[in-house]
């Protein structure tokens, strides 16, 4: 999203406010989150319809949404972003909202718009009214943390979205662990806040539920921005609603609170996901995405060969200052099970910074290198390391014939090359692993995922 943020110097006069409408108000609460303002010094009676239309530009351009799509608003209020949405992309957008006077005035607006696929129904977030994988997308704005079950109602979101599904949402965070007790009073008046959750509990929660966080911005600023614009405004305006605004964007202003957009994808079947990957480009990316949840979501299904890979070279290489390189080290499960191990002379390459970020975290390799081995530059001189260990790099959409040669040159005479191989990868990979001078010198099997098979393979130079 491109924001635009100006100084803050010259606030308006409040009386250029005027002219707005109680109603109008309370469109601009709705679109709090989302809108900003081109230059402060020049604020008119119309910014905030152009705000407003700008943000909502920006969340279709970076949604995908297009007339196939079928789109969720949770808490969706009287409608209006549902029926915009549907106006500009043409898909499908259902809203849920637990306020009948809310759906009401929702299904009523949307009899002006016959020919927009739009419907609105009164529920909870916690328990929505459709099928699993119903939705191709989903949106909360700004509503998340004041449903009194969040993981309840994420949950729920989760179910009802398809798997690699779009997920967007901006919320209050709290930057500290929990929220201070002045703050919460502040804030929390009329439990409209429930959840204080940080962005590292944020990040921590969707990755639990397998949600893939492809965005994630702090947008304090803008709220920032246009709290203090609004909060002139609501000098016309004492409402107890205005009161609890204001108070939010004090707590934003001292850097209490602060507000997060997101956007993530609903990924449950890793594999399929990282595999389905067309260029070595797109797989940096996708591991940079996936870093922070790698390590969860292959505990149970592949962390256990890292260990084996370890194990293997272990064998046959008894030598712990070896000079030995982890190739697609990803997060550094190998490394830490070689260090484990007694190993001390590690390096890292991977494509991917972010995977690399984490291994750096591990403190057990001496240098990390960011870099694509299909490259024969990859590393400045040949025939450098004792023992090259690739663990899950040989796979579909990842290492092939070209990076298996360059290992091969990397690697002193006599050096050792481990690698793991699923069965049907092998086959492609056959001709090429026998076709260079080494030799197979141990070869085990083990049962991985359903019921497939995956070799660990070392070959002697
Ligand atoms: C499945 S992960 C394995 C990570 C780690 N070895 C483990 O077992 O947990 C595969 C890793 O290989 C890396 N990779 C794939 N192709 C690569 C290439 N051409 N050059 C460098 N790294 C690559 C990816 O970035 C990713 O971190």
């Amino acid at each position: 999203m491109d924001f635009h943020l100006d100084t803050l110097s010259n606030l308006p006069n409040v009386t250029v406010f005027t002219a707005y409408q109680k109603e109008e108000l309370e469109e601009v609460y709705q679109s709090l989150a989302w809108g900003y303002f081109g230059n402060l010094s020049d604020v008119s009676n119309q910014d905030f319809q152009k705000i407003w239309g700008r943000t909502k530009n920006d969340t279709i351009s970076s949604s995908d949404l297009t007339a196939s799509s079928r789109l969720l608003i949770v808490r969706c209020g009287k409608g209006k972003t549902a029926i915009w949405l549907a106006q500009q992309t043409g898909c499908e957008v259902v809203g849920v909202d637990m306020s009948e006077v809310c759906i009401a005035n929702a299904i009523a607006q949307a009899q002006n718009h016959p020919s927009l696929r739009l419907s609105f129904h009164q529920a909870e977030a916690t328990s929505l009214p459709f099928p699993d994988g119903w939705f191709t997308h989903v949106l909360c704005q700004g509503t998340l943390a004041k449903i009194p079950e969040t993981e309840l109602a994420l949950g729920e979101i989760h179910r009802v979205l398809q798997e690699r599904g779009t997920f967007m949402f901006d919320e209050m965070v709290t930057p500290g662990s929990a929220l201070s007790e002045v703050v919460a009073t502040q804030v929390d008046r009329q439990e409209e806040l429930t959840s204080t959750w940080s962005p590292d509990d944020w990040r921590e929660k969707l990755a639990q539920l397998s949600f893939l966080v492809l965005e994630a911005e702090d947008l304090s600023e803008i709220v920032k921005q246009n709290g203090k614009v609004l909060s002139q405004m609501q000098q016309l305006d004492r409402s107890e609603q205005s009161y609890l605004d204001r108070k939010i964007w004090e707590a934003i202003d001292s850097g209490k609170v602060e507000w997060w957009f997101y956007k993530c994808q609903k990924v449950t079947n890793w594999l399929s996901w990282i595999c389905d990957t067309s260029n070595t480009e797109e797989l940096r990316l996708k591991y940079d995405i996936w870093a922070s949840a790698y390590e969860a979501d292959v505990e149970k299904h592949w962390r256990f060969m890292t260990e084996n890979a370890a194990l293997t070279l272990e064998k046959v290489l008894p030598v712990k200052e070896a000079f030995i390189l982890d190739a697609g080290a990803g997060t550094g499960l190998v490394g830490e099970a070689l260090a484990k191990r007694g190993y001390t002379n590690i390096v890292a390459a991977d494509l991917s910074e972010e995977m690399l970020a984490s291994a750096r975290n591990k403190q057990v390799y001496k240098v990390l290198h960011q870099c694509n081995l299909e490259d024969p530059q990859a590393f400045d001189s040949l025939e450098t390391f004792d023992a090259i260990i690739a663990a899950g790099m040989f796979a579909y959409a990842h290492a092939g014939v070209g990076v298996l040669q360059n290992l091969f040159r990397f690697l002193k005479p006599g050096g050792l090359f481990v690698a793991t191989m699923r069965s049907d990868y092998y086959k492609e990979m056959e001709r090429a692993l026998f076709e260079l001078p080494w030799s197979l010198i141990a070869q085990s099997e083990f049962k991985i995922y359903e019921n497939e098979v995956m070799y660990i393979l070392v070959f002697r130079k």
